[in-house]
C-alpha cells in the first residue's frame, strides 16, 4: 500500500512533531517565546510507536522529528531508538535550534539519529541574537562541527532569510567552503501570527539564486524522492546552498511530505485548512487497519496547492506547531 494523491504525488516522508515546546524566540515564530496551551498534551511513546508502525507500513522511509524544539523531550532518545527500530526507516532526521546538541549528539547518533538540520539564522553573533532572542551562534558553531564528527551523514543548516537583515550570501559562502554541510536558504512565510514581520522581511530565494548563478554556481539534478529545494554546488566549494522558495511556481508539484503534529493531527498542508485527528486511533495496535482507512480517506483533501502568495495561510498561527 503506498501513499498517492489525486496529483500523483507520492509521500515516503513524515515530518513527526513532537512538542510545541521551544526555548528560542526567533521572531518569525516565537517572537515572545512559548506560551503553554490549555489540554495540549504531546503524543506519548507508545502513541508515536503507532504512528510509525502505520505510516511504515504504508511506505514512509523517511522520518523528521520536530517541534517546537524536539530534543527538550526528556524521552528524546527513547523516541529516536524506538523510530531506528523499524528497519524500513531509512532515514531518521532532526530539525533542531542546536541547544540541546553539544552534551547530546553522540547519544543521540548511537540511539540511531543519521541526519540533523541545525537552525542557524545568522552568522554574525548580534544578528543571531536579535533574530532568536539567543546569544549562542559561538555553541551553535561547534554544533555543525560536532555533528559532522560524530558521523552524522546529513548535516544541513537552515537560514530563514529576512531582508536587510541576513540576506548577506558572502557571510555564508566563506563558512561552508570547507564544510561538507547543505547552507539552505527558506523564503520566511507568513502564518497567522506573523504578518507584519512578513511584509517587512520577506525576499525571495531568487535574488540569492540569481548572486550563485553569476558566481559559477550549478543546479544539482533532483533525486525524483527529494523535496520542493533547489540545491546548488560549486567545484570550489565543499558545502552546498539550498534554497526552498515556498512562493514560486509549481513549488507544491514535487511536495513528498506529510506532516503529523505533536497533538496527533495528520496534516496535508503546512497552510492547510484541515487536520485529521488522529489521536483515538493510536491507543493501541489493534486500530491500525482502521488508522489506515482514515489516512487514506483524508488523503483526498490534500491540496494541489497552498494560498499563501494570496496571504491565505490557513490555520497555522505559528510553525512552532507542526514544525515547518
Ligand atoms: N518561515 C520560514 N521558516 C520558518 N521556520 C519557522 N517559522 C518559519 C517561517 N515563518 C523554520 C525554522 C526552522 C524550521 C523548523 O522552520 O527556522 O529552521
Ligand atoms: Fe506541500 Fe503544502 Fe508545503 Fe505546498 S505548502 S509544499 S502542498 S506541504
Amino acid at each position: 500500500m503506498q501513499l498517492v494523491d489525486y496529483y500523483q504525488r507520492r509521500f515516503q516522508y513524515l515530518r513527526l512533531s513532537i512538542t510545541e515546546l521551544c526555548n528560542f524566540q526567533c521572531q518569525y515564530c516565537l517572537p515572545y517565546g512559548y506560551q503553554s496551551k490549555k489540554g495540549h498534551n504531546f503524543l506519548s511513546l507508545s502513541e508515536i510507536d503507532h504512528v510509525v508502525a502505520t505510516f511504515t507500513e504504508l511506505g514512509v522511509s523517511k522520518i523528521r522529528l520536530t517541534g517546537g524544539e524536539p530534543t527538550l523531550r526528556r524521552d528524546f532518545v527513547d523516541i529516536l531508538s524506538l523510530i531506528s527500530s523499524y528497519s524500513s526507516v531509512k532515514e531518521l532526521a532532526i530539525t533542531t535550534n542546536g541547544s540541546r546538541l553539544l552534551k547530546n549528539i553522540h547519544h543521540w547518533h548511537q540511539a540511531g539519529l543519521n541526519a540533523i538540520n541545525i537552525s542557524i539564522d545568522s552568522f554574525s553573533p548580534h544578528l543571531f541574537k536579535l533574530i532568536t532572542g539567543q546569544d549562542k551562534l559561538k555553541e551553535l558553531m561547534q554544533c555543525v562541527e560536532k555533528s559532522l564528527e560524530v558521523g552524522i551523514k546529513k548535516v544541513k543548516i537552515n537560514t530563514v532569510l529576512m531582508k536587510s537583515m541576513n540576506d548577506n550570501l558572502d557571510d555564508y559562502l566563506s563558512w561552508i567552503k570547507d564544510k561538507p554541510v547543505e547552507l539552505r536558504f527558506i523564503e520566511l512565510m507568513e502564518t497567522g501570527e506573523s504578518s507584519d514581520i512578513f511584509n517587512r522581511y520577506h525576499l525571495s530565494g531568487h535574488v540569492i539564486e540569481a548572486q550563485l548563478i553569476a558566481q559559477g554556481w550549478q543546479l544539482q539534478l533532483k533525486n525524483p524522492l527529494s523535496g520542493p529545494a533547489k540545491v546548488y554546488a560549486h567545484s570550489d566549494y565543499q558545502g552546498k546552498i539550498g534554497l526552498i522558495m515556498p512562493y514560486s511556481k509549481d513549488f507544491c508539484k514535487s511536495c513528498n511530505r506529510l506532516r503529523v503534529s505533536s497533538i496527533g493531527k495528520l496534516h496535508y498542508c503546512l497552510f492547510g485548512e484541515a487536520a485529521v485527528d488522529l489521536r483515538d486511533l493510536l491507543q493501541n495496535s489493534a486500530q491500525k487497519q482502521q488508522l489506515i482507512t482514515r489516512i487514506f480517506a483524508s488523503l483526498k483533501i490534500k491540496p494541489e496547492k497552498h494560498l499563501l502568495h494570496v496571504h491565505n495561510v490557513g490555520m497555522t498561527g505559528n510553525l512552532s506547531y507542526i514544525g515547518g
